[in-house]
């Protein structure tokens, strides 16, 4: 089991991980944060767990993810931004982690419209965001991330979507190690999120993007459109340039038509 010991055993972070909670299991260290994030935690709480028994995943569908494998955690934000540039968190997070991972592994990792990280064209982490405003403000974000590192198989009805790091690189990798080394990447990045500076975020979360300019299938509900994805809006949307013209999606899961 991940230790909390192990985990601040060098860490040298300095907002992310001052306060690191770890269970053997839990419904969701989604919804633990958030409860600590109401009771006034401060900015940069950790919560870590080896099991879920509720994990929640987008779109409300849950997180399954086997005992003791993966990394499941959750990190409190208290940032400073307005409602509106909510969704450079969602950014921030996913380049924290391509980086992070790409550090450990040496291998590219691509972002996936709205916050997925995949490897070989594959699922390897989903990233869960939930907000908490007071009017236009934030009170706090918690950043929900499920990264799989060494589970080896995967449910069927995933299909062939889902892979950990195990699968693709063939070799396990030390879980502690590799959340220090995401808590480090999203120390390092924080103070650009407290600027709002989000050209350099996004910039990074484009270039590791594949889906531009191909032809793309956004699902949402009972709704399904194709069309060629053409580019993120100010607020984090997806532009597709449909048969009637260009559409924006905030929410959906979206597939390149191969
Ligand atoms: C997705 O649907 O892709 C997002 C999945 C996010 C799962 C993580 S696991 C840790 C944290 N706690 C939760 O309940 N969900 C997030």
């Amino acid at each position: 089991m991940i230790s909390k010991e192990s985990i601040l055993k060098g860490l040298k972070t300095r907002i992310i991980g001052k306060k690191v909670f770890v269970f053997e299991s839990i419904d969701s260290t989604n919804a633990c944060a958030r409860t600590l994030a109401e009771a006034g935690t401060a900015e940069g709480t950790v919560v870590v767990a080896d099991y879920q028994t509720a994990g929640r995943g987008r779109l409300g569908r849950s997180w399954l993810s086997a005992p003791g494998t993966n990394l499941l955690f959750s990190i409190v934000l208290r940032p400073t931004l307005k409602k509106e540039s909510a969704a450079l968190l969602t950014f921030y997070s996913a380049v924290s982690i391509a980086r992070a991972l790409e550090r450990v592994t040496g291998k590219p990792f691509e972002c996936k419209w709205p916050n997925d990280i995949l490897l070989n064209g594959r699922k390897c982490c989903g990233i869960l965001l939930e907000n908490s405003f007071l009017q236009d403000r934030f009170d706090f974000s918690v950043i929900g991330v499920g990264l799989n590192v060494n589970q080896s198989s995967f449910p069927d009805d995933l299909g062939n979507r889902a892979t950990s790091l195990l699968v693709e690189l063939g070799h396990q990798l030390d879980r502690t190690a590799l959340l220090q080394e995401l808590l480090r990447e999203t120390d390092a990045l924080l103070p650009i999120v407290h600027k709002g500076d989000v050209p350099t975020i996004m910039d990074e979360w484009n270039s590791r993007c594949l889906m531009f300019g191909k032809p793309v299938t956004i699902t949402h509900g009972e709704e399904r459109i194709s069309g060629t994805a053409l580019r993120l809006d100010a607020e984090g949307g997806l532009v597709i340039n449909t048969p009637s013209g260009p559409s924006t999606f905030y929410a959906g899961d979206v597939t390149i038509v191969q």
